[in-house]
C-alpha cells in the first residue's frame, strides 16, 4: 500500500499541525470546529491504518519513545474486551502538552484513540486523567457525550498525582485495583491489562498525531523532519526563556530557533535540561549545537523524552537546583522496590550534601557508584530515569564541586516545579507556537 492509499486529504502545509485552530483566548474547541478545522473521522480498515502508521514512522510521545505500530500490531487480535487508555496522567512536572491537548484540542486526542481502538478491535477507551489536570477533566467530560455515535465505549478516570502515577503499569493497577503503583512485568499491559484483557496505553500526543496521520496519510507526516524522525512534536519550554509554553515544532529544528520560538533566553545560559526530570543537563555551549533529533540528541546522551526543554541561566546553581530534582524524585518512588526506596534517598541526600560543600570529593564516586547500583534494578524505570539525571548533574556541573566546597553559594533557587502540573505557574494561558 502506498502512504497516500487511504484516499487522504491534503493536511496542512507546514506549521501548526497538531495546534492547528487552537483558540488563542484559551477555549477549548468545539466539536464542531474541530469538524471545521480537520474534517470528519476518517474511516479506514484497520490494516490500513496500522499500515499508515508503520510508514510515517510515528513513535510514543510519553517519554519511552517506542514504534507506535509495533504496539498497535502487538495489539491485533485483543478481541472486543480489549482496552485502550489514553495515558493523560503527565505526571512530569515541567510538562504541559498533555494538558494542553486536552483541556483545548480534546477531539483531536479522542478521534485518535478511537481510531486506535477500531484498529486493534477494543471495545473501550478510558481516558485517564491526574487530580491536578481539572480543567482536562472538565473539558473530557463536556467532549464525551457530544461526540456522534462511536463504535467503542468512552470512559473517564481521574487517578492520585505523582511522579510514578503514570507510568503505564501503574496506570493498569490503578483502574484495576485503585493502586497507582507500577507492578512487576510480564505480563505486559499488552498481555494483560486492565480486567486481565489485552490492553494498550498511548500517550495523548501520540494518539493526536495518530488522528491526523489517519486523515492526510503518511506522506504527509513525513513532510516535515526527517527521514529518521518525521513530523512534529510538542515541547514545553521553561526556565530563562521570555516566554515559556508549549510550542509544536519540526523535528530537525535546532536548538537556538527552539529557544526563539520561546522568546529566546531571558539571561545568558549555562546549561539546558533535556527530557524532563528523566533528562539529562548539557551545557549549553553544546546544546545549541543540537537539533531536535534522536540520533544528535543520542550523540550527547540525551533523549527528547517527553518533550520538555528546562533552559538554565549562568546565575542559577546547577548543583542546588539537580539537587532538589532529585530529592523530588526520590519521594516520588513507589517504595516497593529496594534500589529505589533505598538508593535514590540515599543518593539524593549525597547530592544535596555535595551541593552545600559540605562533602568530600569521594562522596561524588560514592554516588555515581550508588547509580550504578541501582540502575535497571526497579520493577519500572523510575530510578533508571532519576540516576540519568544525576549522572548528567554530576558530569556538567562537576568542576563547580570544588568552588562549592570553599565558598558559600548563594545563588537563588529558580523555582523548578516539584508537582505535576507544575508548569501552569510560568506558562501563558494561550500556548504559543
Ligand atoms: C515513572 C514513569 C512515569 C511515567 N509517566 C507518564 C505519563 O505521565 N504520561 C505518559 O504518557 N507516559 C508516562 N510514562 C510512560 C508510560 O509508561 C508509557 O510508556 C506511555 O504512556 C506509552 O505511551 P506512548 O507509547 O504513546 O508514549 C511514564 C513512565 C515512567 C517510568
Ligand atoms: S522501581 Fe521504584 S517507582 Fe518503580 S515500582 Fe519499584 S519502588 Fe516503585
Amino acid at each position: 500500500m502506498s502512504a497516500t492509499a487511504m484516499g487522504a486529504a491534503p493536511g496542512p502545509s507546514g506549521l501548526p499541525r497538531l495546534l492547528a485552530g487552537l483558540d488563542p483566548r484559551g477555549a477549548t474547541m468545539t466539536h464542531a470546529d474541530h469538524v471545521r478545522v480537520h474534517g470528519e473521522l476518517p474511516r479506514s480498515s484497520p490494516r490500513q491504518l496500522i499500515e499508515a502508521v508503520e510508514m510515517s514512522g510515528l513513535r510514543g510521545r510519553g517519554g519511552a519513545d517506542f514504534p507506535t505500530a509495533v504496539k498497535l500490531r502487538s495489539m491485533a487480535g485483543g478481541g472486543r474486551r480489549a482496552t485502550l487508555i489514553v495515558n493523560g496522567s503527565e505526571t512530569e512536572p515541567a510538562s504541559a502538552k498533555d494538558r494542553l491537548l486536552l483541556t483545548r484540542l480534546p477531539h483531536l486526542v479522542l478521534d485518535g484513540a478511537v481510531l486506535a481502538a477500531s484498529a486493534v478491535g477494543a471495545g473501550t477507551v478510558i481516558v485517564k486523567l491526574g487530580e491536578h489536570s481539572r480543567e482536562a477533566v472538565r473539558a473530557i467530560e463536556g467532549a464525551i457525550p457530544v461526540r456522534p455515535a462511536e463504535p467503542v465505549d468512552l470512559h473517564l478516570a481521574v487517578g492520585p498525582d505523582g511522579y510514578v502515577t503514570g507510568e503505564e503499569t501503574a496506570v493498569v493497577q490503578y483502574l484495576n485495583r485503585g493502586v497507582a503503583k507500577p507492578t512487576f512485568v510480564p505480563p505486559l499491559p499488552f498481555q494483560r491489562g486492565y480486567r486481565g484483557h489485552p490492553t494498550l496505553v498511548q500517550n495523548p500526543e501520540t494518539l493526536a498525531q495518530l488522528a491526523l496521520i489517519a486523515r492526510y496519510g503518511a506522506r504527509w507526516f513525513r513532510e516535515l523532519g526527517s527521514e529518521a524522525d518525521p513530523g512534529s512534536a510538542l515541547v514545553t519550554i521553561s526556565g530563562a526563556v521570555s516566554a515559556p509554553g508549549v510550542y509544536e515544532l519540526a523535528f530537525g529544528t535546532s536548538m537556538t530557533d527552539l529557544l526563539a520560538a520561546a522568546g529566546g533566553a531571558s539571561e545568558p545560559l549555562q546549561a539546558l535540561l533535556v527530557g524532563g526530570y528523566f533528562g539529562t543537563w548539557v551545557q549549553a555551549s553544546r546544546a545549541f549545537a543540537l537539533r531536535l533529533s534522536r540520533e544528535e540528541l543520542r550523540s550527547v546522551g540525551c533523549a527528547l523524552g517527553s518533550g520538555v526543554l528546562i533552559a538554565l541561566g549562568e546565575r542559577a546553581c546547577g548543583l542546588h537546583e539537580s539537587a532538589t530534582v532529585i530529592e523530588y524524585l526520590a519521594s516520588q518512588s513507589a517504595g516497593q522496590c529496594g534500589p529505589c526506596a533505598y538508593g535514590l534517598p540515599a543518593i539524593a541526600e549525597s547530592v544535596r550534601a555535595l551541593a552545600d560543600g559540605v562533602a568530600h570529593e569521594r562522596e561524588r564516586e560514592r554516588v555515581l557508584r550508588w547509580c550504578a547500583q541501582v540502575r535497571g534494578r526497579g520493577a519500572c524505570h523510575h530510578p533508571d530515569g532519576a540516576v540519568r539525571f544525576v549522572e548528567s548533574a554530576l558530569s556538567v556541573f562537576g568542576a563547580e564541586l570544588e568552588w562549592h566546597r570553599r565558598q558559600r553559594c548563594t545563588a537563588p533557587p529558580v523555582g523548578l516545579p516539584l508537582a505535576p502540573g507544575g508548569a501552569a505557574g510560568p506558562l501563558p494561558a494561550a500556548a504559543r507556537r
